[in-house]
């Protein structure tokens, strides 16, 4: 089955070649059939490692790389490439950012390096979250915010777009609809790639913050009974959340309509990290247990059929009356965008910390940027 897969899968020449946009199945396709070397982070956990056009390192160098908790020229495509250790020391700078995150102190950290923001899809947070922490540290950026006004109108592929791009810049942080295309873009560019969100796939960075969130507001992650509601199949901060908060001992409650709960592969992540989540259709079943409570917006964008959406959209809502069955320390996070999921009289309320989450992003990308980019250690 898979040798059959593999025959149909394009090279990195095929894809370079290729006139005009890389389509949605040879992305994926190539994702997967990409040589890989594993490294050992933990006595369980084992990274993949892609070797990439350019920037090949040998074994004993990947080795030295992972236990010196050495960040510089890290690619950030998966949370997964992160071992738990990696996450907690950059959350633990972070943490040291807030103040130049707020203004309140100046920071030159990465005077003269340009971070170049790729974004194909929508974002308000993300990019301008990432734009915020470059020029806070010192930095400069470029980019676009769309495909529109690109060569990319033209038929160029996303390969020869990275390439070029990532002669321009120092970093380059990618949003694309198709899942797979950050670790595609990681294999053409000569400097390190952080994915933004690739579809319904992953979206490391929103992990990382919303991690960050909950061992700010609840002290710690493990331990922390999480429910996560909403749309937990095309919500992709809910994948890269979902697996990470397994390995660090959290306890996970899956909230959704059935035909959008967590997707298989994700429930088995979790399982083989030694959670097993628990999976539910009514957050009314639920909410006295939790100690966080995550929502998700339905993904208007990635439905199929409209009238599914229809649907689906109005089957959960949270407002006072519903946080009233909960803890009193419960705290409500969300990703945001919200459209109806939350009432806006919770936004008053002392559990709702989204807006903090989202602030969060800043501190935290500022932390992943310097760490990239050799600004600290
Ligand atoms: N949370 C998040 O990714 O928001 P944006 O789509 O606005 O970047």
């Amino acid at each position: 089955m898979l040798k059959d897969f593999n025959k149909e899968c394009p090279t990195v020449n095929d894809i370079a070649s290729k006139k005009g946009p890389v389509d949605q199945w040879q992305i994926a396709a190539f994702a997967r059939r990409r040589p890989r070397v594993q490294i050992p982070t933990g006595p369980h956990l084992f990274c993949i490692v892609f070797p990439r056009e350019g920037k090949r390192k040998d074994i004993n160098t990947l080795f030295a790389f992972r236990n010196s908790m050495n960040l510089i020229n890290k690619d950030v495509v998966s949370i997964k490439d992160f071992s738990n250790k990696e996450i907690g020391h950059v959350l633990n700078v972070a943490e040291k950012m807030i103040p130049v995150a707020q203004g309140a102190k100046k920071s030159e950290m990465l005077k003269g390096k340009l971070l170049a923001n790729l974004f194909f899809e929508p974002s308000t947070r993300t990019r301008l979250s990432f734009e915020t922490a470059m020029k806070r540290l010192g930095g400069k950026v470029i980019g676009f915010d769309s495909s529109k006004g690109t060569s990319i109108e033209k038929g160029e592929n996303i390969a020869d777009t990275v390439r070029v791009v990532s002669g321009y810049s120092d970093l380059i942080v990618i949003r694309h609809p198709y899942e797979g295309s950050a670790r595609l873009a990681a294999e053409f560019s000569k400097v390190p790639i952080i994915n933004a969100g690739d579809g319904a796939g992953r979206h490391p960075t929103q992990c990382l913050l919303d991690l960050f969130t909950i061992r700010k507001e609840k002290g710690a992650i493990e331990n922390q009974h999480v429910g996560l509601l909403g749309d937990l199949k095309y919500g992709r901060t809910t994948h890269s959340l979902a697996s990470v908060l397994a390995r660090m001992g959290a306890k996970l409650t899956c909230i959704a309509p059935q035909e959008l709960q967590l997707p298989k592969e994700i429930i088995e992540e979790c399982q083989e990290r030694g959670t097993e989540p628990k999976l539910m259709n009514r957050l009314e079943d639920e909410i006295k247990n939790l100690d966080v409570l995550y929502v998700t917006r339905i993904q208007k964008e990635r439905f199929p059929d409209p009238a599914e959406y229809k649907r689906i959209m109005s089957y959960y809502r949270i407002d006072k009356e519903v946080l009233g069955r909960g803890k009193k320390d419960l705290i409500v996070m969300h990703p945001l965008p919200r459209i109806t999921e939350i009432a806006s009289e919770v936004d008053s309320l002392p559990q709702a910390v989204y807006f903090k989450q989202a602030f969060n992003g800043v501190p935290v990308r500022m932390a992943l940027l310097a760490l990239i980019l050799g600004g600290i250690k």
